[in-house]
């Protein structure tokens, strides 16, 4: 995985490339003379298929139909810590997409994007199906490998320590049993759900066409009561998050607290409501508490609008068990 196979001007190119030092190949050039005024967006590190590119073809089955994967994975001293999950849900997900995944290439293009990024920030793998015809038809497409990096986000310190609020989105996600808990290219449910909100909440709460509670917009969902963790069922819709497995697996069993299995139940907000804690996580930002839940009356500000709960002891154990075994984790943003 670490081989430093790529020559230093090669390094240097991407490296100027991305603090603008030099033209990205055309894809921040404009034609309209009111464009060039605007600020430009900072490009991240970009390789599509081991060359340093950022452009996509406009025949590929990725764009043309969210055909295609990705993963967004935190980057820690070099290395990957839930790598293995990660791929797992790779591997599911490219089944399920008749996307022949090369598991060689693959290793191949990390090492690359490893080798010339700094060492800790965020890789993102995106693998679409490849260019293809016009028309949905599956054709014999050979996929495209899309690897970035990108710094962290900026979010404070204190939504892990001290925890977040949640809006209740309008939006719900639709049930699709076939895609639900791979991580496909089509997320406009999240799409317009994070445009319910600007910066007045740090997540939204999703849930589906019939009221069951499933997951953050981006990241899973656990609460606690009655002595025992429950996570929303990921059969029908939403994301199966390898931090929720990782915690379901794993960290259940490293924490201090007396729990050695999570259960997963489908369950109505009103089973959320009244439960003693309850926090998200996602393999970016780990263990994020959930202090309060609003909105749950749109159009209602006030307190019968908002539920809320404490950061709790049990909550508090499953983070020290994670920064414990993966001790990325700890102060993530710092
Ligand atoms: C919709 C959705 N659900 C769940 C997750 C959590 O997934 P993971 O733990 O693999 O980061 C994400 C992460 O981005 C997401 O976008």
């Amino acid at each position: 995985m670490r081989g430093r196979s790529i020559e230093w001007p090669f390094l240097c190119l991407n490296l100027f490339s991305r603090f603008g030092l030099i033209p990205d190949h055309g894809q921040n050039q404009t034609n309209n003379e009111a464009d060039h005024k605007m600020p430009q967006k900072q490009l991240p590190i970009c390789f599509l298929n081991g060359e340093s590119s950022n452009l996509i073809s406009v025949i590929d089955r990725g764009l043309c139909y969210g055909h295609g994967l990705f993963e967004t994975i935190r980057l820690s001293d070099t290395q990957m810590p839930l790598w293995d999950y990660h791929y797992q849900r790779l591997r599911k997900g490219a089944h399920t997409l008749s996307i022949s995944l090369d598991n060689h290439l693959l290793q191949g293009y990390l090492d690359q994007l490893i080798a010339n990024c700094p060492d800790n920030g965020i890789v993102k793998i995106m693998i679409t199906a490849g260019r293809g015809d016009r028309g949905y038809r599956l054709s014999n497409t050979s996929p495209n490998y899309l690897l970035q990096w990108f710094p962290l986000s900026d979010y404070p310190n204190h939504y892990q320590r001290c925890g977040v609020t949640l809006k209740l989105c309008q939006h719900r996600l639709a049930s699709s049993p076939q895609l639900a808990g791979i991580k496909h290219l089509n997320r406009l449910d999240q799409v317009i759900a994070r445009g319910e909100w600007g910066d007045e909440y740090e997540e939204g709460l999703m849930l589906d066409q019939y009221g069951h509670v499933i997951e953050a917009v981006s990241g899973n969902l656990f609460f606690y009561r009655d002595g025992a963790w429950f996570t929303p069922k990921l059969d029908q819709c939403g994301v199966a998050g390898v931090m929720r497995q990782y915690i379901m697996e794993e960290l259940c069993n490293l924490s201090l607290s007396s729990l050695s299995k999570i259960e997963e139940v489908t369950c109505l907000l009103d089973d959320l409501l009244s439960a003693d804690e309850v926090f998200i996580c996602n393999s970016v930002n780990g263990i994020w508490p959930v202090l309060s839940l609003e909105n749950l009356v749109p159009g209602n500000p006030g307190l019968a609008n908002q539920s809320s709960w404490s950061l709790g002891p049990q909550t508090l154990a499953l983070q020290a068990a994670l920064y414990k075994s993966l001790p990325a984790y700890l102060n993530s943003t710092e």
